[in-house]
């Protein structure tokens, strides 16, 4: 049904560790090279991602999935760009009337109510993968939406009255050991707070918040290394058993953001599609290989704890200077 590979991204090519906005004005400044202007990413990864999305509400949906004080003219807007942007990105197997998202895919046509914010009616039909969703029940629309698309979603607002900004909602089924129930209802400075080496990025949140909602779309990358294959980080998780220490077995984790501003009420839809990299096949190259190493050493050891390499961060490093020399 999608049947493109995933995009593979190496946003750790620069050899710098940064924490900082990086933001790219999506369809205009290239990312690696090529111009992108898709919001939602749709490959033959997609059934694995709507599973990881199934387990994860079916375990506690409420510890994913989170609102504080979403208005609804933001809530509007925010519902009409998914649900007509996932159609267009999808390349047709996903469509959308104004009022009814199909999904081809997955075997099911939600109805929403756009100004309530609600699901009226879901239809379910024979389709490849309609086995996934079979037993889910949405909530609401937004929830309805992201069950459709790989990416998790989240709705940042700016209070009318003071300005201060919030996260209005998250909806994030596949986080990287963050928990969203922390987070909702915070401002920029305290949500990263907990980022290593945050404070000159935080010191910029007003321009940052201003630049989100009222221009853009932009793009921006995370990457991190982790010997976990899962998507689902949740810190509520029980610990994951088995993890590896070989370096080979490990993965390269990135994550490609989206921010979409809507100036007129004053918020903006922030996207985060996770893709998990072996980092064997990754790092094809000596040079690859040479940049993920310098990468890590510009951490700082408070970077690496917050990233969780301070214990293999060694035998990582000697492995990737290996691989840089050509050794086996
Ligand atoms: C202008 C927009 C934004 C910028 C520039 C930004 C920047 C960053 C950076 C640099 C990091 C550290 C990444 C790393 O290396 O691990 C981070 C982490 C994070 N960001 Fe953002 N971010 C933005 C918007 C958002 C929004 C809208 C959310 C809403 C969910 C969010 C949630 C997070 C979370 C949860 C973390 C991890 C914090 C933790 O571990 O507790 N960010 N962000």
């Amino acid at each position: 049904m999608f049947s493109a590979a995933p995009t593979v991204y190496h946003p750790y090519l620069n050899g710098v560790y940064t924490v900082l906005a990086g933001l790219y004005r999506l369809g205009v400044q290239p990312t690696e090279g090529r111009i992108e202007h898709h919001t939602f990413a749709f490959d033959h990864t997609y059934p694995r991602y709507i599973a990881a999305k199934v387990a994860a509400r079916t375990r506690a949906l409420h510890e994913y999935y989170v609102l504080a004080g979403l208005n609804p003219e933001l809530r509007e807007q925010v519902l009409e760009f998914i649900a007509r942007t996932a159609a267009h990105d999808s390349g047709g197997v996903l469509t959308w009337d104004g009022q009814t998202l199909t999904n081809e895919a997955l075997g099911w046509a939600g109805t929403l109510d756009l100004g309530r914010g609600t699901l009226e009616a879901l239809r379910h039909f024979a389709a490849p993968h309609a086995e996934l969703v079979a037993e889910v029940r949405p909530t609401d629309a937004l929830d309805f939406m992201a069950m459709n698309v790989q990416e998790d979603l989240s709705v940042l607002a700016v209070h009318p009255g003071s300005g201060t900004d919030f996260l209005a909602a998250i909806h994030v089924l596949l986080p990287e050991k963050w928990n969203p129930q922390d987070k909702v209802g915070r401002d920029f400075a305290a949500v990263h707070a907990p980022v290593a080496g945050s404070g000159p990025m935080i010191a910029t949140a007003p321009k940052l918040i201003g630049a989100v909602t009222q221009r853009g779309p932009f793009a921006r990358f995370v990457w991190g290394v982790t010997p976990s294959g899962k998507l689902d980080h949740h810190p509520n998780l029980p610990p994951e058993d088995g993890l590896t220490d070989d370096p080979a077995q490990f993965f390269l984790r990135a994550e490609r953001q989206t921010l979409h501003g809507f100036p007129a009420q004053q918020g903006a839809l922030f996207t985060i599609r996770a893709y998990l990299y072996p980092l064997r096949e990754l790092l094809d190259t000596p040079a690859r290989s040479a940049a993920l190493a310098e990468g890590i050493r510009t951490m700082t050891p408070a970077q690496l704890e917050y990233k969780g390499l301070t214990r293999s961060r060694a035998t990582l490093l000697d492995w990737l200077d290996r691989r840089a020399r050509l050794e086996p």
